[in-house]
């Protein structure tokens, strides 16, 4: 990845994937130079939304950084892949669980 080039572009940001350590400059040089149109287009170039919650604690960041930059971050065809990864933690972490479950009822 180019830091240097990314950090004098847009700067580092806020961090928004805590669990890829994935920071904004990052999410703005994909949708700005590398084409990223939705939340899965971010996801495969930066890893965020990927980590081991598989996205719960910063979809939402991800999707309003795409918003802003007047992208259409396709949020709902996102939530519906991920929620099959999110069997697990159903099972293991059922606050984490309820949180997804609330955010997906807002997008679908
Ligand atoms: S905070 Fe991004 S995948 Fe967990």
């Amino acid at each position: 990845m180019r830091a240097s080039e990314i950090l004098k572009t847009f700067g580092l940001g806020e961090l928004i994937c805590y669990c890829s350590k994935v920071f904004e400059g990052e999410i703005k040089w994909a949708i700005r130079r590398e084409f990223a149109e939705t939340v899965d287009d971010v996801s495969r170039r930066t890893w965020a939304c990927d980590g081991f919650c598989n996205g719960i604690l910063c979809m939402k960041k991800v999707q309003k950084i795409l918003e802003t930059e007047g992208k259409n971050p396709d949020i709902k065809n996102f939530v519906l892949r991920r929620e099959k990864l999110l069997y697990p933690v159903r099972k293991y972490n059922e606050e984490l669980w309820n949180e997804f479950e609330e955010f997906k009822k807002k997008v679908l």
